[in-house]
Protein backbone atom coordinates (compact mmCIF):
# COMPACT_ATOMS: atom_id res chain seq x y z
CA UNK A 1 0.00 0.00 0.00
CA UNK A 2 1.14 3.62 -0.03
CA UNK A 3 3.15 5.14 2.28
CA UNK A 4 1.24 8.13 2.98
CA UNK A 5 -1.77 8.21 5.20
CA UNK A 6 -3.98 10.93 3.46
CA UNK A 7 -5.63 11.63 6.44
CA UNK A 8 -2.77 13.18 8.01
CA UNK A 9 -2.79 16.23 5.73
CA UNK A 10 -5.43 18.92 5.44
CA UNK A 11 -5.60 18.49 1.47
CA UNK A 12 -8.80 20.62 1.33
CA UNK A 13 -7.38 23.21 3.00
CA UNK A 14 -4.34 23.21 1.14
CA UNK A 15 -5.72 22.67 -2.13
CA UNK A 16 -7.51 25.95 -1.40
CA UNK A 17 -4.69 27.95 -0.73
CA UNK A 18 -2.68 27.05 -3.61
CA UNK A 19 -5.14 25.77 -6.01
CA UNK A 20 -4.66 22.50 -8.12
CA UNK A 21 -3.03 20.25 -8.71
CA UNK A 22 -0.21 20.49 -6.35
CA UNK A 23 2.49 18.36 -5.02
CA UNK A 24 2.57 17.59 -1.33
CA UNK A 25 6.11 16.24 -0.24
CA UNK A 26 6.05 14.51 3.18
CA UNK A 27 9.53 15.68 5.16
CA UNK A 28 9.41 12.63 7.47
CA UNK A 29 9.09 10.07 4.58
CA UNK A 30 11.80 11.37 2.41
CA UNK A 31 13.84 11.77 5.69
CA UNK A 32 13.01 8.17 6.70
CA UNK A 33 14.07 6.94 3.24
CA UNK A 34 17.39 9.06 3.27
CA UNK A 35 18.53 7.58 6.56
CA UNK A 36 17.93 4.09 5.42
CA UNK A 37 19.98 5.22 2.33
CA UNK A 38 22.84 6.30 4.46
CA UNK A 39 22.28 3.47 6.79
CA UNK A 40 22.66 0.54 4.09
CA UNK A 41 26.11 3.14 2.88
CA UNK A 42 27.40 3.09 6.07
CA UNK A 43 31.33 2.93 6.41
CA UNK A 44 34.08 3.99 5.01
CA UNK A 45 33.65 1.81 1.57
CA UNK A 46 30.30 2.99 0.51
CA UNK A 47 28.49 6.13 -0.39
CA UNK A 48 25.52 6.79 -1.72
CA UNK A 49 24.64 9.88 -4.08
CA UNK A 50 21.15 11.27 -4.85
CA UNK A 51 20.36 10.92 -8.70
CA UNK A 52 18.79 14.82 -8.60
CA UNK A 53 16.72 14.34 -11.88
CA UNK A 54 14.73 12.72 -9.29
CA UNK A 55 13.24 15.64 -8.03
CA UNK A 56 15.40 18.68 -7.46
CA UNK A 57 13.16 20.70 -5.17
CA UNK A 58 15.62 23.01 -2.95
CA UNK A 59 13.99 21.38 0.32
CA UNK A 60 14.48 18.03 -1.08
CA UNK A 61 18.46 18.85 -1.81
CA UNK A 62 18.47 20.27 1.87
CA UNK A 63 17.27 17.04 3.39
CA UNK A 64 19.61 14.99 0.81
CA UNK A 65 22.49 17.13 2.33
CA UNK A 66 21.46 16.43 5.54
CA UNK A 67 21.60 13.20 5.57
CA UNK A 68 25.55 13.19 4.09
CA UNK A 69 24.27 11.80 0.31
CA UNK A 70 26.57 13.02 -2.40
CA UNK A 71 24.78 14.19 -5.76
CA UNK A 72 24.83 13.04 -9.28
CA UNK A 73 23.55 15.50 -11.59
CA UNK A 74 23.13 15.25 -15.08
CA UNK A 75 23.35 19.12 -16.28
CA UNK A 76 25.31 22.11 -15.39
CA UNK A 77 22.07 23.49 -14.03
CA UNK A 78 21.43 20.49 -11.93
CA UNK A 79 25.26 21.09 -10.58
CA UNK A 80 24.51 24.60 -10.04
CA UNK A 81 21.61 23.74 -8.18
CA UNK A 82 23.76 21.33 -5.99
CA UNK A 83 25.59 24.08 -5.49
CA UNK A 84 23.00 26.91 -4.22
CA UNK A 85 22.13 24.19 -2.19
CA UNK A 86 25.09 24.13 -0.16
CA UNK A 87 27.12 20.63 -2.17
CA UNK A 88 30.65 21.22 -1.88
CA UNK A 89 32.06 21.78 -5.45
CA UNK A 90 36.05 20.79 -6.51
CA UNK A 91 35.82 17.89 -2.97
CA UNK A 92 37.82 15.38 -3.17
CA UNK A 93 36.61 12.77 -3.02
CA UNK A 94 34.23 14.27 -5.33
CA UNK A 95 30.69 14.61 -3.90
CA UNK A 96 29.00 15.72 -6.98
CA UNK A 97 29.41 13.92 -10.08
CA UNK A 98 27.86 14.95 -13.74
CA UNK A 99 26.33 12.30 -15.88
CA UNK A 100 25.12 13.67 -18.85
CA UNK A 101 24.80 11.46 -22.61
CA UNK A 102 25.73 14.88 -24.13
CA UNK A 103 27.37 17.78 -22.65
CA UNK A 104 25.12 20.99 -23.74
CA UNK A 105 24.73 24.29 -22.85
CA UNK A 106 26.62 25.55 -19.58
CA UNK A 107 27.77 21.64 -18.76
CA UNK A 108 30.81 21.84 -20.04
CA UNK A 109 31.41 25.20 -18.49
CA UNK A 110 30.45 24.03 -15.35
CA UNK A 111 32.72 21.27 -14.99
CA UNK A 112 35.45 23.30 -15.90
CA UNK A 113 34.58 26.08 -13.47
CA UNK A 114 33.46 24.12 -10.43
CA UNK A 115 35.61 20.98 -10.47
CA UNK A 116 32.70 18.47 -10.69
CA UNK A 117 33.40 15.15 -11.86
CA UNK A 118 32.48 14.14 -15.02
CA UNK A 119 31.04 10.93 -15.90
CA UNK A 120 31.91 10.27 -19.61
CA UNK A 121 29.68 7.98 -21.91
CA UNK A 122 32.08 8.01 -24.63
CA UNK A 123 35.88 8.51 -26.15
CA UNK A 124 34.46 11.94 -28.21
CA UNK A 125 33.33 13.03 -24.25
CA UNK A 126 36.92 12.97 -23.12
CA UNK A 127 38.42 15.08 -26.48
CA UNK A 128 35.48 17.94 -26.25
CA UNK A 129 36.90 18.01 -22.62
CA UNK A 130 40.65 17.95 -22.90
CA UNK A 131 39.81 20.50 -26.16
CA UNK A 132 37.83 22.85 -23.75
CA UNK A 133 41.38 22.76 -21.61
CA UNK A 134 40.05 20.16 -18.50
CA UNK A 135 42.72 18.21 -17.44
CA UNK A 136 40.95 16.97 -14.07
CA UNK A 137 39.78 13.22 -13.25
CA UNK A 138 36.98 11.57 -15.23
CA UNK A 139 34.65 8.77 -14.64
CA UNK A 140 33.59 6.67 -17.19
CA UNK A 141 30.04 5.48 -18.16
CA UNK A 142 29.97 1.80 -19.15
CA UNK A 143 26.98 -0.03 -21.38
CA UNK A 144 27.92 -3.53 -20.06
CA UNK A 145 25.98 -4.93 -22.45
CA UNK A 146 23.56 -5.56 -20.08
CA UNK A 147 20.34 -3.51 -17.76
CA UNK A 148 16.70 -2.86 -17.96
CA UNK A 149 14.52 -0.31 -16.68
CA UNK A 150 11.50 -1.14 -15.14
CA UNK A 151 9.53 -1.19 -18.45
CA UNK A 152 10.42 -2.14 -21.91
CA UNK A 153 11.00 1.58 -23.34
CA UNK A 154 13.62 2.07 -20.40
CA UNK A 155 16.57 0.81 -21.98
CA UNK A 156 19.87 1.37 -19.17
CA UNK A 157 22.27 -1.09 -21.32
CA UNK A 158 22.45 -3.60 -23.86
CA UNK A 159 23.00 -3.11 -27.68
CA UNK A 160 20.02 -1.23 -27.87
CA UNK A 161 20.61 1.68 -25.06
CA UNK A 162 22.14 5.30 -25.72
CA UNK A 163 23.79 5.27 -22.54
CA UNK A 164 27.64 4.70 -21.87
CA UNK A 165 30.53 3.76 -23.55
CA UNK A 166 30.08 -0.02 -25.12
CA UNK A 167 32.33 -2.32 -22.72
CA UNK A 168 34.27 -3.86 -25.86
CA UNK A 169 35.48 -0.35 -26.43
CA UNK A 170 36.67 0.54 -23.22
CA UNK A 171 40.01 -0.02 -23.97
CA UNK A 172 39.86 2.75 -26.80
CA UNK A 173 38.33 5.26 -24.10
CA UNK A 174 41.67 4.76 -21.84
CA UNK A 175 43.58 5.24 -24.58
CA UNK A 176 42.34 8.80 -25.16
CA UNK A 177 41.74 9.49 -21.60
CA UNK A 178 45.32 8.54 -21.22
CA UNK A 179 46.72 10.68 -24.29
CA UNK A 180 44.39 13.54 -22.71
CA UNK A 181 46.15 12.55 -19.37
CA UNK A 182 42.53 12.39 -18.06
CA UNK A 183 43.01 9.90 -15.39
CA UNK A 184 39.85 7.15 -14.73
CA UNK A 185 38.96 7.58 -10.60
CA UNK A 186 35.66 5.68 -11.38
CA UNK A 187 33.74 3.46 -13.09
CA UNK A 188 29.56 3.81 -13.23
CA UNK A 189 26.63 2.06 -14.71
CA UNK A 190 23.06 2.56 -14.12
CA UNK A 191 21.30 -0.44 -14.67
CA UNK A 192 18.01 -0.01 -14.10
CA UNK A 193 15.16 -1.87 -11.78
CA UNK A 194 14.55 -4.67 -14.32
CA UNK A 195 10.96 -5.36 -14.47
CA UNK A 196 11.52 -8.42 -12.66
CA UNK A 197 12.75 -7.52 -8.71
CA UNK A 198 15.54 -10.41 -8.80
CA UNK A 199 16.69 -8.75 -11.64
CA UNK A 200 18.29 -5.85 -9.71
CA UNK A 201 20.55 -7.63 -7.57
CA UNK A 202 21.40 -10.10 -10.14
CA UNK A 203 22.36 -6.98 -12.25
CA UNK A 204 24.70 -5.63 -9.31
CA UNK A 205 26.63 -8.61 -8.76
CA UNK A 206 27.00 -9.15 -12.72
CA UNK A 207 28.51 -5.35 -13.08
CA UNK A 208 30.71 -6.04 -10.09
CA UNK A 209 32.28 -8.90 -11.63
CA UNK A 210 32.57 -7.22 -14.99
CA UNK A 211 34.28 -3.96 -13.25
CA UNK A 212 36.39 -6.28 -11.04
CA UNK A 213 38.19 -7.93 -14.66
CA UNK A 214 38.06 -4.00 -15.28
CA UNK A 215 40.45 -2.63 -12.57
CA UNK A 216 43.77 -4.26 -13.25
CA UNK A 217 43.51 -1.53 -16.43
CA UNK A 218 42.26 1.23 -15.07
CA UNK A 219 45.45 1.71 -11.71
CA UNK A 220 43.67 5.24 -10.61
CA UNK A 221 40.37 4.10 -10.02
CA UNK A 222 38.86 4.99 -6.45
CA UNK A 223 35.14 4.12 -6.94
CA UNK A 224 32.66 2.14 -8.30
CA UNK A 225 29.44 3.59 -9.05
CA UNK A 226 26.39 0.94 -9.32
CA UNK A 227 23.75 3.39 -10.45
CA UNK A 228 20.62 3.63 -9.37
CA UNK A 229 17.15 1.42 -9.84
CA UNK A 230 16.29 0.48 -6.47
CA UNK A 231 12.82 -1.11 -6.95
CA UNK A 232 9.88 0.55 -5.65
CA UNK A 233 6.48 -0.96 -4.96
CA UNK A 234 4.43 1.24 -7.07
CA UNK A 235 1.37 -1.48 -7.10
CA UNK A 236 -0.11 -2.36 -4.14
CA UNK A 237 1.19 -6.20 -3.09
CA UNK A 238 4.18 -5.87 -5.13
CA UNK A 239 7.32 -6.98 -3.21
CA UNK A 240 9.23 -4.98 -1.39
CA UNK A 241 13.22 -4.78 -1.94
CA UNK A 242 15.15 -6.09 0.47
CA UNK A 243 17.36 -3.95 2.10
CA UNK A 244 19.27 -6.38 4.18
CA UNK A 245 20.08 -8.06 1.58
CA UNK A 246 21.43 -4.72 -0.72
CA UNK A 247 23.76 -3.80 2.69
CA UNK A 248 25.09 -7.53 2.18
CA UNK A 249 25.31 -6.83 -1.68
CA UNK A 250 27.17 -3.33 -1.42
CA UNK A 251 29.86 -4.99 1.51
CA UNK A 252 30.37 -7.86 -0.64
CA UNK A 253 30.87 -6.07 -3.94
CA UNK A 254 33.19 -3.66 -1.62
CA UNK A 255 35.30 -6.76 -0.73
CA UNK A 256 35.37 -8.13 -4.26
CA UNK A 257 36.68 -4.84 -5.82
CA UNK A 258 39.17 -4.19 -3.16
CA UNK A 259 40.49 -8.01 -3.82
CA UNK A 260 41.05 -7.46 -7.77
CA UNK A 261 42.35 -3.94 -7.37
CA UNK A 262 44.41 -4.26 -4.33
CA UNK A 263 43.64 -1.01 -2.51
CA UNK A 264 40.51 -0.13 -1.22
CA UNK A 265 37.74 0.56 -4.10
CA UNK A 266 34.22 2.88 -3.06
CA UNK A 267 31.28 1.82 -3.83
CA UNK A 268 28.52 4.47 -5.15
CA UNK A 269 25.06 4.04 -5.53
CA UNK A 270 22.88 6.56 -6.83
CA UNK A 271 19.30 6.17 -6.53
CA UNK A 272 16.44 8.78 -6.86
CA UNK A 273 13.39 7.08 -6.70
CA UNK A 274 13.99 5.72 -3.56
CA UNK A 275 14.12 8.37 -0.98
CA UNK A 276 11.58 10.47 -2.77
CA UNK A 277 8.94 8.47 -4.55
CA UNK A 278 6.56 7.57 -2.09
CA UNK A 279 7.41 11.13 -0.15
CA UNK A 280 5.35 12.98 -3.16
CA UNK A 281 1.66 13.36 -3.83
CA UNK A 282 0.14 14.83 -6.80
CA UNK A 283 -3.23 16.12 -5.91
CA UNK A 284 -5.99 17.12 -8.43
CA UNK A 285 -9.34 18.22 -8.49
CA UNK A 286 -12.24 15.96 -10.07
CA UNK A 287 -14.01 18.84 -12.46
CA UNK A 288 -15.91 16.12 -14.75
CA UNK A 289 -17.74 12.92 -15.24
CA UNK A 290 -18.36 11.57 -18.43
CA UNK A 291 -18.73 7.71 -20.25
CA UNK A 292 -18.87 6.42 -23.48
CA UNK A 293 -20.96 3.45 -24.87
CA UNK A 294 -19.67 0.35 -26.56
CA UNK A 295 -20.22 -0.12 -30.07
CA UNK A 296 -17.77 -2.40 -32.86
CA UNK A 297 -14.99 -0.13 -32.34
CA UNK A 298 -14.24 -1.64 -28.27
CA UNK A 299 -15.71 -1.04 -24.96
CA UNK A 300 -17.29 1.79 -23.53
CA UNK A 301 -15.52 3.41 -20.46
CA UNK A 302 -16.65 5.40 -17.30
CA UNK A 303 -14.07 8.99 -17.65
CA UNK A 304 -12.91 10.69 -14.30
CA UNK A 305 -11.68 14.24 -15.72
CA UNK A 306 -9.07 15.82 -13.77
CA UNK A 307 -7.68 18.98 -14.04
CA UNK A 308 -3.96 17.35 -13.71
CA UNK A 309 -2.30 15.97 -16.82
CA UNK A 310 0.65 14.79 -18.59
CA UNK A 311 2.60 18.42 -18.21
CA UNK A 312 2.45 17.90 -14.47
CA UNK A 313 3.35 14.20 -14.00
CA UNK A 314 4.19 12.21 -17.60
CA UNK A 315 5.23 8.96 -16.39
CA UNK A 316 1.86 7.28 -17.23
CA UNK A 317 1.94 8.73 -20.56
CA UNK A 318 5.45 8.44 -21.45
CA UNK A 319 6.04 4.79 -19.74
CA UNK A 320 2.46 3.48 -18.96
CA UNK A 321 3.18 3.49 -15.18
CA UNK A 322 0.83 2.33 -12.42
CA UNK A 323 0.45 5.15 -10.02
CA UNK A 324 -1.89 4.34 -6.99
CA UNK A 325 -5.05 6.69 -7.09
CA UNK A 326 -7.34 7.51 -4.01
CA UNK A 327 -10.29 9.92 -3.95
CA UNK A 328 -10.87 11.87 -0.84
CA UNK A 329 -13.90 13.34 -0.80
CA UNK A 330 -17.80 12.37 -0.64
CA UNK A 331 -17.35 9.62 -3.37
CA UNK A 332 -14.77 8.06 -1.78
CA UNK A 333 -16.93 5.50 0.28
CA UNK A 334 -18.73 4.16 -3.05
CA UNK A 335 -18.37 0.32 -4.38
CA UNK A 336 -14.73 0.42 -6.76
CA UNK A 337 -16.19 0.19 -10.52
CA UNK A 338 -13.09 0.47 -13.46
CA UNK A 339 -12.72 3.75 -14.63
CA UNK A 340 -9.98 6.02 -16.53
CA UNK A 341 -8.52 9.06 -14.79
CA UNK A 342 -7.76 11.69 -17.75
CA UNK A 343 -6.60 15.13 -18.13
CA UNK A 344 -7.04 18.51 -19.72
CA UNK A 345 -4.98 18.18 -22.59
CA UNK A 346 -6.05 17.92 -26.11
CA UNK A 347 -3.93 14.76 -26.35
CA UNK A 348 -5.46 11.22 -26.31
CA UNK A 349 -2.41 10.03 -23.93
CA UNK A 350 -3.38 12.40 -21.43
CA UNK A 351 -4.66 9.78 -19.46
CA UNK A 352 -3.44 8.45 -15.73
CA UNK A 353 -4.49 4.92 -16.24
CA UNK A 354 -2.84 3.39 -18.86
CA UNK A 355 -0.39 0.14 -19.80
CA UNK A 356 2.74 -0.26 -20.99
CA UNK A 357 1.47 -0.79 -24.21
CA UNK A 358 -0.28 2.88 -24.44
CA UNK A 359 -3.87 1.22 -23.84
CA UNK A 360 -6.46 2.11 -21.59
CA UNK A 361 -6.14 0.31 -18.28
CA UNK A 362 -9.20 1.20 -16.25
CA UNK A 363 -8.86 0.92 -12.06
CA UNK A 364 -11.42 -0.24 -9.66
CA UNK A 365 -12.17 3.38 -7.95
CA UNK A 366 -14.83 4.39 -6.39
CA UNK A 367 -17.16 6.80 -8.60
CA UNK A 368 -16.12 10.35 -7.43
CA UNK A 369 -18.77 13.41 -6.87
CA UNK A 370 -17.23 16.49 -9.18
CA UNK A 371 -15.69 18.44 -6.86
CA UNK A 372 -13.74 15.66 -5.07
CA UNK A 373 -9.80 15.48 -4.41
CA UNK A 374 -7.82 12.47 -6.74
CA UNK A 375 -4.53 11.56 -5.42
CA UNK A 376 -2.01 10.05 -7.01
CA UNK A 377 0.32 8.55 -5.04
CA UNK A 378 4.49 8.01 -4.98
CA UNK A 379 4.72 10.73 -7.47
CA UNK A 380 7.59 12.22 -5.89
CA UNK A 381 9.99 11.20 -7.96
CA UNK A 382 9.95 12.14 -11.71
CA UNK A 383 7.38 14.20 -11.17
CA UNK A 384 8.00 17.83 -10.87
CA UNK A 385 11.30 17.82 -12.24
CA UNK A 386 9.84 16.13 -15.51
CA UNK A 387 6.69 18.45 -15.38
CA UNK A 388 6.59 21.05 -18.57
CA UNK A 389 4.42 24.08 -19.13
CA UNK A 390 3.31 22.22 -22.40
CA UNK A 391 -0.22 24.36 -23.79
CA UNK A 392 0.81 27.39 -21.58
CA UNK A 393 -0.39 25.99 -18.64
CA UNK A 394 2.07 26.96 -15.56
CA UNK A 395 3.90 23.96 -13.85
CA UNK A 396 2.16 23.31 -10.16
CA UNK A 397 3.51 24.20 -7.25
CA UNK A 398 5.31 21.93 -4.39
CA UNK A 399 4.38 21.98 -0.64
CA UNK A 400 6.95 20.55 1.86
CA UNK A 401 4.70 18.67 5.15
CA UNK A 402 6.85 19.26 7.63
CA UNK A 403 5.82 18.40 11.51
CA UNK A 404 2.38 19.51 11.34
CA UNK A 405 3.31 22.63 8.76
CA UNK A 406 2.57 23.31 5.50
CA UNK A 407 5.72 25.05 3.32
CA UNK A 408 5.10 26.32 -0.10
CA UNK A 409 8.87 25.60 -1.79
CA UNK A 410 7.72 26.32 -5.57
CA UNK A 411 4.65 28.22 -6.09
CA UNK A 412 2.40 27.74 -9.60
CA UNK A 413 4.26 29.35 -12.56
CA UNK A 414 2.70 31.73 -14.07
CA UNK A 415 1.41 33.18 -17.33
CA UNK A 416 4.90 35.78 -17.26
CA UNK A 417 7.37 32.80 -16.27
CA UNK A 418 5.89 31.25 -18.88
CA UNK A 419 6.61 34.24 -21.42
CA UNK A 420 9.42 35.21 -19.84
CA UNK A 421 11.65 34.07 -22.46
CA UNK A 422 10.09 35.28 -25.59
CA UNK A 423 12.08 38.19 -27.09
CA UNK A 424 12.55 40.49 -30.46
CA UNK A 425 16.57 40.76 -30.57
CA UNK A 426 17.38 40.95 -33.99
CA UNK A 427 20.50 38.52 -34.27
C1 LIG B 1 22.75 7.56 -14.44
C2 LIG B 1 21.59 7.40 -13.54
N1 LIG B 1 21.79 7.27 -12.23
C3 LIG B 1 20.77 7.14 -11.35
C4 LIG B 1 19.47 7.16 -11.78
C5 LIG B 1 18.38 7.05 -10.77
O1 LIG B 1 17.57 5.93 -10.93
P1 LIG B 1 16.36 5.69 -9.95
O2 LIG B 1 15.64 6.96 -9.82
O3 LIG B 1 15.55 4.63 -10.60
O4 LIG B 1 16.93 5.24 -8.65
C6 LIG B 1 19.19 7.28 -13.14
C7 LIG B 1 17.81 7.31 -13.63
O5 LIG B 1 17.48 7.52 -14.76
C8 LIG B 1 20.28 7.41 -14.05
O6 LIG B 1 20.08 7.56 -15.37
Amino acid sequence: MPSLDLATYPLERLADQVGTPFYLYDAAELRRRLGDLAAVTEGPQLQARYAMKANSNWKVLEAVRAAGLWIDAVSGNEVLRARRAGFAMGAKPPVVMLTADVLRDNALTVVLEHGVLPNVGSAGMIDELHGAGYAGPIAVRVNPGFGHGHVQSCDTGGPSSKHGIWYQALAQLRARGAAAKLPVVALHAHLGTGPRIEEFDENLRRFVGMAAAMLKEFPAVEAVNLGGGIPHPYRPGAPKYDFGGFRTLLLEAAAELARAAGRPIRVEIEPGRYPIAAAGLLVCRVKDLKETQSNAKGPGHKFIMVDAGFNDLVRPAMYGSYHHISIVGRGAARTPEPQVVAGPLCESGDVFTRDDKELLDPRPLPRPDVGDLLVLHDAGAYGASMSSNYVSIGRAPQVFWDDGKATLVSRRESLDDVMRMECDERL
